[in-house]
């Protein structure tokens, strides 16, 4: 430290020692941003007139979400107090493992997975539980069950899995849910679940788990398949006293309500919208079709990405993405992620992905 270094205040050591949250890279005009799997249409006008109708910002909005958790209430067949609305899904995932765990409790998640999910644990003072996807990049349900021990608090399930694509099964899930102690929490994380076309997938709310499982909270988002990324919404379906935890833990009034209604404008306009994901499904499917043609090993990709095992190469493979102008979002040492989007980007990723070969 020298002289002139100011003290500051002492920060938690979990926390000094992790890194801030890293987005994926901004692209320039011309490139293609295939780094954060957003949608790549633009927003429908019904949603774009919905904000205009929001309340005046001079004035909170409404913390409970009501109208939006009523809606969704009747789109799932639940009572609003069985739903709850945050700023995103993240968010729930944060007030759900602050709820659950603190120090000395475990919380198991698979991984490689959603980048977010480490630093959940450790900022709720409580130890992450790392359980390696199987060799063809899915969950390792019975490794997972194999984990629990009388500190897990919470278990991730990311269905399909970011970044490597493949879903778990209905069956799969059904076994594992048999062997994990029922007061233990199972968070079913289902960001994607608009893109799934794979047969015999695990659907929370189709198949209406919750019920069955008061220990089963099921995550879903706007931001995906509704578009919304930009606007933070994602919600969460399961036992209204789970959900009452994660109300309490979460920073209230942090859903605005232009979210709200633009939320609720989405699910007015459900149809366009699943037709814009149908686009992207077959889009997804020429992308993978295309890289395993050029001899790339693509997982079973049933999300707006697809991923490309690079291994040491990665680092490299993504500078060479990013100088014909697709940003991608590389993860070191281990393989790139590329979210499906525009029509263009499709063949521009396979000529580079093949140039690598
Ligand atoms: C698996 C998974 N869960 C949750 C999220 C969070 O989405 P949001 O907070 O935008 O709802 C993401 C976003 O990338 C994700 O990939």
């Amino acid at each position: 430290m020298s002289v002139s270094d100011p003290i500051l205040p002492r920060i938690r050591p979990a926390i000094a020692a992790l890194a801030p949250y890293r987005q994926g890279k901004q692209a320039g005009p011309d490139a293609f941003k295939l780094s954060s799997n957003e949608n790549p249409f633009d927003p429908l006008p019904s949603v774009v007139a919905a904000l205009q109708h929001t309340t005046p910002v001079n004035r909170y909005p409404d913390a409970t979400a009501a109208r939006l958790r009523e809606r969704l209430g009747v789109r799932y067949d639940v009572r609003p107090d069985e739903v709850h609305v945050a700023a995103g899904s993240v968010s729930i995932l944060h007030q759900l493992i602050l709820a659950t765990a603190s120090v000395g409790d475990e919380v198991i998640y698979a991984w490689r997975s959603f980048e977010a999910y480490p630093s959940l644990p450790l900022v709720a003072g409580a130890t992450g539980v790392q359980v390696p996807l199987t060799a063809d990049s899915r969950h390792d349900l019975d490794a997972m069950a194999d984990a629990v021990t009388v500190r897990t608090r919470a278990i991730i399930v990311c269905t399909p899995n970011n970044p490597t694509g493949p879903i778990v099964t209905s069956a799969e899930f059904a076994a594992f849910l048999g062997r994990v102690p029922s007061d233990v929490l199972v968070i079913l994380d289902e960001a994607y679940a608009e893109f799934v076309t794979a047969p015999g997938a695990v659907d929370g709310l189709a198949e209406r788990i919750f019920e069955r499982h008061p220990n089963v909270v099921v995550l879903r988002t706007f931001s995906k398949a509704y578009g919304l990324a930009g606007l933070r919404v994602g919600y969460a379906i399961g036992h209204e006293k789970v959900l009452d935890a994660a109300r309490t833990t979460g920073i209230p009034l942090s859903v605005t309500s232009s979210a709200e209604n633009a939320a609720i404008a989405s699910l007015d306009a459900e149809d366009e919208l699943l037709e814009r994901v149908a686009v992207i499904v077959e889009r997804r499917s020429r992308l993978v079709d295309g890289l395993r043609a050029e001899g790339w090993d693509v997982p079973d990709a049933q999300g707006n990405f697809v991923w490309l095992p690079m291994g040491e190469r990665t680092d490299a493979a993504a500078a060479a993405f990013v100088e014909n102008d697709l940003v991608v979002r590389p993860f070191s040492g281990d393989g790139i992620r590329i979210s499906v989007g525009e029509e263009e980007s499709v063949s521009r990723i396979i000529e580079v992905a093949a140039a690598l070969r």
